[in-house]
């Protein structure tokens, strides 16, 4: 049995830091675990620009603990009035790594998303023609359409129509929850791929609505059933270089989760490497770690390897049911469970 897993030191695709004193508490959780990170730009304003991106950049970077080495990669949100030339210069300058696409009101600060996709099609041509990475969040926002449908349909209305449209256009399908999915990007071209939070590898639905509700379950897009969570579980496990780590690190303060309007967003960055390695283990998998964790990322998005180390054990780790971030209390995915692997550094 293995009992020690040694990797490169892994990168997080698709994080959220959000901004002021409850950014400048959360970095340090992520930047013990990663090198990089992708920071989502769903900040109130949004990030649409790229002084806009610079800025926040330099407020994570003085966030970072000292003798850290971490390295935000930041993202452009997309709205209906992009400035394809604003974004092609921040991408030319390594202000921006990616561009982000929330359909309006699908998510947590998304009311700037794109209203109407076909709008953005010459925005995401400069993309193309650039080379920049494109990162959606998959889901229609329509009312008529199912909360459990939103990912798969999606697919169907839109995904399908860009990834043919742009076919050298890099698109990332992040943090998917369903088998539609799975099979919609083992099936594009080596230009898809798609990050998979350890959230939607642990959990089904029930695991939010069962027993009473369940709010710090909940996240965006919702865990689906469990057929879903297994395709998750083989695409993550099975080695394939077009899935890769994106823990959707989101964090709201407890009062705001349990609430009678609860917010989506799971706060995974303090048991990121242990959750993930966790799935790893049950599957057989831990050879494939690396691949997932350190390697598929950055093969995707033309960026070096880190060449650093870092070491899990199988061992006791107790999660503490509630952290305090500016001094309010929050709950770290897992929080109050025990895993059987932690995180050494
Ligand atoms: C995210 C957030 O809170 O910013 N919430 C979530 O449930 N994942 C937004 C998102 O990625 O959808
Ligand atoms: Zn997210």
């Amino acid at each position: 049995m293995t009992d020690r897993l040694t990797i490169r030191r892994p990168d997080d695709w698709h994080l959220h830091f959000r901004d002021g004193a409850v950014m400048r508490e959360v970095v340090p959780y992520t930047a013990r675990q990663f090198a990089r990170a992708i920071v989502m730009p769903n900040l109130t304003p949004p990030v649409t620009t790229t002084v806009l991106g610079a800025a926040y950049r330099d407020r994570i970077l003085a966030a970072v603990p000292e003798g850290v080495s971490f390295t935000p990669l930041m993202t452009c949100y997309l709205t209906d009035s992009t400035d394809a030339d604003d974004l092609a210069r921040g991408a030319a300058e390594g202000v921006f790594t990616a561009a982000k696409m929330y359909p309006a009101n699908a998510t947590t600060n998304s009311a700037a998303g794109v209203s109407n996709i076909e709008n953005l099609y010459p925005v995401l041509a400069r993309m193309e023609a650039e080379d920049i990475v494109l990162c959606i969040h998959g889901e229609v926002t329509d009312h008529n359409v199912d909360v459990f449908d939103r990912e798969k349909e999606f697919i169907e209305r839109h995904l399908r129509a860009i990834v043919a449209s742009f076919p050298k256009l890099r698109v990332v399908f992040e943090h998917i929850t369903t088998s539609d999915a799975v099979d919609f990007v083992m099936e594009a071209g080596p230009q898809v791929a798609a990050t998979i939070t350890p959230q939607h590898l642990h959990i089904n639905r029930n695991a939010m609505l069962v027993g009473g509700i369940q709010p710090h379950n909940y996240c965006l897009p919702v865990a689906k059933r469990e057929t879903h969570r297994l395709a998750l579980r083989a695409a993550a496990t099975g080695g394939s270089g077009k899935f890769f780590l994106g823990t959707d690190s989101a964090p709201h303060l407890r009062s705001a989760k349990e609430s009678a309007c609860g917010c989506a967003g799971i706060f995974g960055a303090p048991t990121a490497l242990e959750s993930y390695v966790t799935v790893f283990d049950e599957e057989g998998a831990l050879d494939r770690f690396e691949g997932f964790a350190s390697l598929h990322g950055p093969a995707f998005y033309k960026l070096p390897v880190n060449e650093d180390k870092v070491t899990l054990e199988r061992a006791e780790f107790p999660v503490p049911p509630v952290l305090h971030v500016t001094g309010e209390e929050i709950v770290p995915w897992h929080g109050g469970q025990t895993l059987e692997w932690k995180f050494l550094g």
